[in-house]
Parts: structure tokens; sequence; C-alpha cells
């Protein structure tokens, strides 16, 4: 099986990054061929600034390892640094319905944001189809909010084999049930954009900020309350164990859940179980000679599997003369 997801280089790696589409990479280590990828092309739709995002391409990189990714049992790379993608993007293009894009919920809620509607961005998902056709991937671990992109590679796909002969695997997203939307500090969907963020590797100060930060009701300690609708409760049971889970909901169910303490529990929480990869992602970052010999490392293969593809969509559509 292969599976494969990318993340933008375009902000700090959060909590919601980590359960809709980190973990669930790293976990799948071993269950298939995987491909993990930083998309520095679409970052570009958000960051114009180029040590912003040149810098922010190596911390997407030192994130990845320093969460767990083995780049021995994977390939990993920089998406510019295998510029095949582009081209099989132009293909793709040239059969993509606008009709299609224009129903991107992902584009309309970006411009709503603030972010320039340049072409790129309306073309994004075709971007990220051909990331996703170029390695035949079959399984592609994502947030819920990924999966409408998911159901436009799928269509591109269909498409191209109908015209032009089975060439194209369809790809499936894999979006983890209880985990397919973590809350951010207001409720909403957690996302870089919304300024609703805990971030994983930040300072324990900031961190503390983030955590404090968290919106609840303005219900006494003793009132009895609803721990699903809560939503520190359903960001501390993403870390705590089980029994302190139950343990905080038994309070919230009974009287008793002082919202100040459990923030307090939760950053030290959340302090203790990202300690590990925060302390290899500063080793990380103090080494980028290393980063960078791995994501070459990781290109070259890259390459070698995507020129296999392009050869034969090159031949499909007559491009080969
Ligand atoms: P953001 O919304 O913060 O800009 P990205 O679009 O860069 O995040 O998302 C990177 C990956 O993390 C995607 O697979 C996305 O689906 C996942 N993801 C982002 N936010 C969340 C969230 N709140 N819950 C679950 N998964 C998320
Ligand atoms: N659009 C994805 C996001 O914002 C990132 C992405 C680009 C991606 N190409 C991909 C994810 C291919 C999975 C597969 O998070």
């Amino acid at each position: 099986m292969r599976i494969l997801s990318g993340i933008q280089p375009s902000g700090k790696l959060h909590i919601g990054n980590y359960f809709g589409m980190m973990k669930p990479m790293i976990e799948n280590m071993d269950k298939g061929e995987l491909y993990a990828f930083v998309v520095n092309f679409h970052a570009m739709t958000s960051v114009s600034d180029a040590k912003d995002l040149q810098q922010g391409t190596l911390e997407a990189a030192a994130d990845f390892l320093a969460l767990g990714l083995d780049p021995d049992r994977c390939i990993f790379w920089v998406q510019s640094d295998v510029p095949e993608v582009t081209e099989l993007m132009w293909i793709l293009s040239s059969l993509t319905p606008m009709g299609l894009l224009e129903r991107c919920h992902s584009y309309k809620d970006k411009t709503a944001k603030g972010i320039a509607a340049s072409h790129g961005l309306f073309s994004y998902p075709v971007l990220m189809a051909a990331d996703i056709l170029l390695f035949q991937a079959e399984v592609v671990p994502v947030g819920k909010d990924q999966k409408q992109h998911l159901e436009v590679a799928r269509d591109i796909a269909i498409k191209f084999n109908n015209s032009f002969g089975e060439t194209f695997v369809l790809p499936e997203p894999q979006i983890s049930k209880d985990l397919a939307t973590v809350p951010g500090v207001d409720g909403q969907k957690m996302s870089k954009s919304y300024g609703n963020t805990i971030g994983i590797f930040l300072e324990e100060k900031q961190l503390k900020k983030s955590v404090m930060a968290i919106v609840t009701d303005a219900a006494a300690v003793e009132a009895v309350k609803d721990p699903d609708a809560c939503n520190l409760y359903n960001i501390f049971k993403l870390f705590a164990p089980a029994e302190r889970t139950a343990e905080i909901r038994d309070l919230y169910e009974n009287g008793g859940a002082a919202y100040g303490y459990i923030k307090l529990e939760l950053v030290d929480i959340l302090w203790e179980y990202f300690r590990k990869a925060r302390e290899r992602r500063a080793e990380l970052m103090a080494n980028p000679g290393y980063l960078h010999e791995v994501l070459a490392a990781g290109a070259l293969k890259a390459r070698e599997k995507a020129a296999v593809t392009l050869d034969l969509v090159r031949e499909r559509v007559g491009l080969k003369y």
C-alpha cells in the first residue's frame, strides 16, 4: 500500500496538524510504502516572504523528523525538489473543469479570510492532485478539511483514465473518526488562519498563554457541566492518560471541575507529552546540514518514482513524439 501526505510550511505546527496528519503518518510508517513531504509550492499561495518560506520549510521538515518520522523507512522530501509535479499539474489542469475548482470550499474560505485570490490559490487542488497521482498514492491521511481536495484528485484521476486509458490509482482519504477536527481554543476548528491554535513546539510561557486562552463558560466550580460540550475537556482528553480523563469527566458530571486548575494541568501534560520531540527538534534545527542531506536523499528517491508515472503520462497524452 502506498500512503502519502504533505504539510505546508506556512506556520507553526499545532495540535490539530499533529492529530489530523502527522501522527497518522508516523503510525503508518510500517503499514506500507510511506511518502511524506513538505509542500512549499502550495505554501507560496499564502507566504510571500522568501525568508519565511525558507525557514518554514526547514522547520516543517524538522517537525516531521522530531515527532518520529524515520527517513530510512519512508521517502521524505520537499515538494519543489521534485519539479516533475509541476509538469503533471499542467497536464492535469488541461482536463480539470473550472466548475470542479469553483466548488472548492477551501478557496472560498481562504479568500474570505483575506488571502489574495491568486490563480495559484484557485488551482491549489490541481497541484495537490498532481502530488498524489504522481506517486500513485492509495491512501492519504489528512484532517477532514482536506476531504474535498481528495475528491477533486479522484475526479481528475477518473477523467484522465477515461480519456487516456487506465493510468492512475484512485486515492482514498484516511480521516480519523474521533480526531477529524481538533477544536481550537475558541471551539472552532483549530487553524493557523483562525489564530486559535495551541502550538506543539512553543516556549513554555507561550504554551501556558495559549492554554489559558481556551474559552470556557462561566459556570461555577461546583456546577454540573457537560464535558463533551466543553472545549477544554475535549482538548484535555486528547493528551491525558485515560484514568485521569475519567476522573476529570467525573468532576464535570458531579461538580468540582475548576477550569483554571484543569488548564494548568493541561500545560504540564502538553509540556511532557512533547518533551522528547522538542529536544530532538532543537538538535535538528541546530544541524541544518543534516536536514539538507536527508531531504536531498529523499528527493532523489522521489524523483525516481515520479519519473515512472510521468513517463507513462507523457506517452498517454501524446507528448512523446
Ligand atoms: P491550518 O488549517 O492550520 O492551516 P493545514 O491546512 O496546514 O492547517 O493542515 C495540515 C494538515 O493538518 C491537514 O491534513 C489538515 O487536514 C490537518 N489539520 C489542520 N487543522 C486540523 C484540525 N483542527 N483538526 C484535525 N486536522 C487538522
Ligand atoms: N492541502 C494540504 C493542506 O493544506 C497539503 C497538501 C498538499 C497535501 N499536497 C498534498 C496533503 C497531498 C496530502 C496530499 O494541509
